[in-house]
């Protein structure tokens, strides 16, 4: 995968990501979710800029609030992706923006309308 996802590109559906959890819905993208919210960043940590979860497909969140870096433990809000604890504190993932349409997932480059 190049550097972004084309605008509509279906992604997942919100099924598919576990509720307070994440889901590795394509090649780098890591989807969040919490209810009927989602997030979704490109799946590198800006530690060291390799993806967040070890296991594939598996990702460490809690509360469904905090998703944490498999390799260091940083620790990201679901929300807006910054880190607020552990070695890359202040720095954030790079967001992916979406759209959800019904319950599918896709990517928003246009941004809201
Ligand atoms: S690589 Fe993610 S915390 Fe170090």
């Amino acid at each position: 995968m190049g550097d972004r996802v084309s605008d509509g590109a279906y992604l997942c559906t919100l099924d598919d990501v576990p509720d307070g959890g994440g889901f590795e819905a394509r090649a780098e993208v890591l989807v969040l979710r919490r209810g009927d919210s989602a997030w979704a960043y490109r799946n590198v940590c800006p530690h060291f800029s390799i993806p967040l979860n070890y296991e594939p497909n598996t990702f460490c969140a809690y509360g469904g609030e905090l998703l944490m870096c498999a390799h260091h433990s940083a620790m990201f809000r679901f929300e807006d992706g910054v880190c607020v604890d552990g070695p890359c504190l202040g720095a954030s993932l790079t967001p992916v923006p979406i759209r959800i349409e019904g319950r599918k997932i896709r990517v928003d480059e246009q941004g809201p309308r």
